[in-house]
């Protein structure tokens, strides 16, 4: 895939996304959207979706296309716990070599996972995209993800109050990130 056609792809689909997601408040239908759009726009993505963080440690799987994804992750594990920690978007153009990857498909050769911010800069939620590609993920990939993950931020913005902050005092168990 070129530059010019995965740019084209690209704005394709968040056309879509954009159109329909106007004027919807539920975080869930939104998330359900985006992956099954993001997921159906590239023949390389084999997984497409979100882990939801539910407490300071961990990260449960929300919307997503594709095969069986882990159910729970501890933030402490994995690109997307990593996200979750640095806040931070997280690219593994080869996940054999990643330090961290959990693989859930011995298919993934590529990763890529974005933060999903709350008003006040707390980790939500993560968007993760597997590929069963490797080096594909690239700056394009960022700009318009980085657009979806905003329009999700909106709508968790709209319906939510504030999330508790990642690690407030004590460390769950003493353990060391
Ligand atoms: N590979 C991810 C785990 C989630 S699955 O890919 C759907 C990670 O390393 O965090």
């Amino acid at each position: 895939m070129t530059d010019v056609s995965k740019q084209k792809a690209y704005e394709e689909v968040l056309t879509t996304i954009e159109a329909l997601i106007e004027g919807q408040s539920d975080l869930i239908s939104v998330m359900s959207t985006v992956s099954c759009e993001l997921f159906h726009a590239f023949d390389h993505f084999n997984w497409v979706g979100f882990y939801r963080r539910v407490d300071a440690t961990t990260l449960k799987v929300g919307p997503y296309q594709g095969r069986h994804g882990c159910l729970t992750i501890d933030i402490r594990r994995g690109v997307c716990g990593a996200c979750a920690r640095e806040a931070a978007i997280q690219i593994e153009n080869d996940v054999l070599q990643a330090r961290s990857h959990i693989a859930c498909s011995a298919a993934t050769k590529a990763e890529i996972v974005l933060p999903v911010l709350d008003q006040d800069g707390n980790v939500a939620a993560v968007l993760d995209i597997d590929s069963d590609r490797s080096s594909v993920f690239d700056d394009i990939d960022v700009t318009a993800l980085q657009q979806v993950t905003r329009w999700v931020e909106a709508v968790n913005d709209s319906i939510t109050s504030t999330q508790e902050p990642i690690y407030p005092g004590e460390r769950p168990n003493g353990v060391k990130m």
